[in-house]
């Protein structure tokens, strides 16, 4: 059954990771300033997600945020990040399934919970709080102060954030859901923010640059940052979720694997598969 694949590929993390070998090697220095960083308006869509919402706020995405689809996502991650299409576009092909228009989705409807968005995330709130999409100081606190004594961010402080997040949401949603799906997606999460705003390679990562993407949505040009010179891929990627897998000391919780397939809708009525 197709949808079951899917889902294992999912929950077998270090397979996928180690197996898609780097596809482009065609870097192209994108000059940063024809990508100015202008705030969202008020019919512009943003989501969940901070590293879409950065380039869309840079214009490597559409600026209104919507009309997105796969090319258009791995076209504006090579060029906004150095990110190639190997991971990446695992993450876009998922989130065709959350809107209603067969051929395109927003960034508002990548929040479609159990799709990709997933309880204890390290900047948003839980969907039982009724807003798991905007930002939240709060939430985002443990993150901010992870690390202490240096200007740094890394594999093991990306564990420990997570860990402790993840026993935030176990303390008060009763409705968490904590299976190797969201673990592995939230893993992957925290290697994309290390190595978007710090080294690929090592996983270090500026605490400031760390800062202005979450808070700001903004690529932090201003104060130093560049666009990785090493492309971010699975060859990259792996390594780093290895380490901050390890180092987040994961349990899984109760309940089944579940990946929502389409959005609550009155002729389909649910979307959600069980596994
Ligand atoms: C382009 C490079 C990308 C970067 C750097 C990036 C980074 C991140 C990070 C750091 C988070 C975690 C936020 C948190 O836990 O609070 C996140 C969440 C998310 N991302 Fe991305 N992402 C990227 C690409 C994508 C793509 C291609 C998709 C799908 C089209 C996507 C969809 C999401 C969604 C739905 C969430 C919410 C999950 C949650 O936190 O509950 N992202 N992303
Ligand atoms: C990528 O690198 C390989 C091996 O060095 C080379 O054969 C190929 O032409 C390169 N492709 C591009 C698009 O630069
Ligand atoms: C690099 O980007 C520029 C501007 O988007 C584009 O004109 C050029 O064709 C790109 N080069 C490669 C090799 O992708
Ligand atoms: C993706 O969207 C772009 C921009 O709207 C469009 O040019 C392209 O044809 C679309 N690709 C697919 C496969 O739908
Ligand atoms: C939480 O879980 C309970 C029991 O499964 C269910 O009845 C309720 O609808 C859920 N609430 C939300 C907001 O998901
Ligand atoms: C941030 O999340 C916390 C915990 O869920 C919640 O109590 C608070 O109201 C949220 N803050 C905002 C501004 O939504
Ligand atoms: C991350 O940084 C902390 C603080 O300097 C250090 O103790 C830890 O060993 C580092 N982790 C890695 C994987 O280098
Ligand atoms: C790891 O998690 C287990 C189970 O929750 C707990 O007993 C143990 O103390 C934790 N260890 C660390 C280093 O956090
Ligand atoms: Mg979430």
């Amino acid at each position: 059954m197709a949808f079951k694949s899917l889902l294992t590929s999912l929950c077998t993390a270090a397979v996928l990771l180690a197996s898609v070998a780097a596809q482009s090697n065609n870097t192209n220095s994108t000059d940063l300033d024809d990508h100015p960083y202008i705030p969202p308006g008020p019919n512009d869509l943003r989501g969940p997600c901070p590293g879409l919402n950065t380039l869309a706020n840079h214009g490597y995405l559409p600026r209104d945020g919507r009309n997105l689809n796969v090319s258009v996502i791995v076209d504006a991650g090579f060029n906004g990040y150095h990110m190639e299409a190997d991971i990446l576009g695992i993450a876009a092909k998922v989130a065709t399934l959350t809107s209603r228009d067969p051929l395109s989705f927003t960034l508002d409807d990548i929040k479609l919970h159990g799709n990709i968005e997933h309880d204890a995330s390290v900047s948003r709130a839980d969907f039982i709080t009724g807003d798991n999409v905007h930002f939240n100081e709060t939430i985002f606190s443990v993150l901010a102060n992870a690390n202490p004594g240096v200007d740094f961010y890394n594999t093991t402080s990306a564990g420990q954030v997570q860990h402790t997040r993840l026993a935030q949401s176990t303390a008060t949603n009763p409705n968490l859901t904590n299976t190797d799906k969201e673990f592995f997606i939230r893993s992957v999460e925290s290697a994309f923010y290390l190595s978007a705003m710090g080294d690929p390679v090592t996983g270090v990562a500026p605490k400031n640059f760390v800062q202005i993407f979450f808070r700001e949505e903004r690529l932090p040009i201003a104060e130093g940052w560049k666009r990785s010179e090493v492309p971010i891929n699975s060859d990259t990627l792996g390594p780093l979720f290895n380490s901050i897998a390890a180092q987040s000391n994961w349990t899984r919780g109760e309940g089944c694997h579940w990946v929502m397939l389409s959005p609550n809708d009155p002729v389909l009525r649910f979307g959600a598969m069980f596994q």
